[in-house]
């Protein structure tokens, strides 16, 4: 079993990720941590809180983070996401988030679980620089960091950058060349496990789960109405993490355009580096995961 944090955006794919994270076996959640992103960190923040309450695990501890990145602001995704940031209203808690920021609350899991612990960064990895910086030895106390982010072909907000990055590009590098063993999962395979909008597989199923997927991804395209399908970049992140042998890899060092507007794209050099790039994926076998792990299992 895998031991987590979760640093997120939530953001309608990462609310399908965090509904598989809490359907698997595999992963012993410790807590989940926001930051800035597709929404502003109290939207991220508040949408996490909310997504554990509908899905019964109110118990699951929220940190809030990094409301800017190292450098500037960031570029928000409302108009893809939602108002708010997701696609659906979830109806609010009365709690609030953990006591300790979300660095802190990353440094304290690593003192406390490392040398396991497991870091899945699905938003800009601002709170995971943070947490790099205050604390090297963090370094020792990760096992590895799962990254949704990067596109080696085509970008999603200009035509080299995919979005995480982007919106922090300076943190990626912290991440990057921290030492601490990186598997990237990006842009290129992401969008290659979607959604069909006429397929029905996603929207059957009458778990809380199921129907909190298939109510924030059937919104989604009524948003959308041009778009015929919807990317799985988070949830594809956490098959990486359930069910690694899912992808093929290249190890390589991996930098970040800061400047420029080349901004946010990610440079590879293949061969040797502390980063895995996930390269290929069973792209069929990725998705039927992902639409298992909607499925909220009985009590
Ligand atoms: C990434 O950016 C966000 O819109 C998604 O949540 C995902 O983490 C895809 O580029
Ligand atoms: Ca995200």
């Amino acid at each position: 079993m895998a031991t987590v944090v979760i640093d997120t955006d939530p953001g309608t794919d990462d609310a399908i990720a965090l509904i598989m994270a809490l359907n698997s076996p595999e992963l012993d959640i410790r807590g989940l941590t926001t930051v800035g992103g597709n929404a502003r960190l109290t939207h991220t923040t508040a949408n996490a809180l909310r997504l554990l309450d509908r899905l019964g695990r109110p118990r699951i501890p929220v940190a809030a983070g990094a409301s800017r990145p190292l450098r500037g602001a960031y570029e928000y995704g409302y108009g893809f996401h939602g108002s708010g940031g997701l696609t659906i209203p979830l109806r609010p808690v009365d709690g609030g988030p953990h006591a300790l920021r979300a660095a802190e609350f990353i440094i304290d899991a690593g003192a406390s679980v490392g040398p396991d612990l497991t870091l899945i960064a699905l938003g800009p990895l601002t709170n995971v620089a943070h947490a790099l910086q205050r604390r090297p030895e963090l370094t020792m106390q990760l096992r590895e960091i799962v990254v949704m982010g990067g596109a080696f072909e085509a970008g999603n907000v200009t035509p080299y950058a995919e979005f995480n990055i982007f919106n922090d590009p300076a943190a990626a590098n912290v991440v990057f060349s921290s030492g601490v063993p990186i598997t990237l999962i990006g842009l290129d395979l992401g969008r290659q496990v979607a959604f069909g909008k006429d397929q029905q597989d996603w929207a059957e199923g009458d778990t809380v789960g199921e129907q909190l997927a298939a109510e924030i991804v059937r919104e989604w395209f009524d948003l959308h109405p041009d778009l015929p399908s919807y990317d799985l970049c988070d949830p594809l992140t956490l098959a990486g993490v359930i069910e690694p042998g899912l992808f093929r890899y290249t190890q390589a060092e991996v930098t970040v355009a800061t400047t420029g507007p080349r901004t946010g794209e990610t440079r590879a050099v293949f061969g040797s580096g502390p980063v895995k790039v996930a390269t290929g994926v069973d792209v069929d076998a990725a998705r039927a995961l992902v639409i298992d792990r909607l499925k909220t299992p009985e009590a």
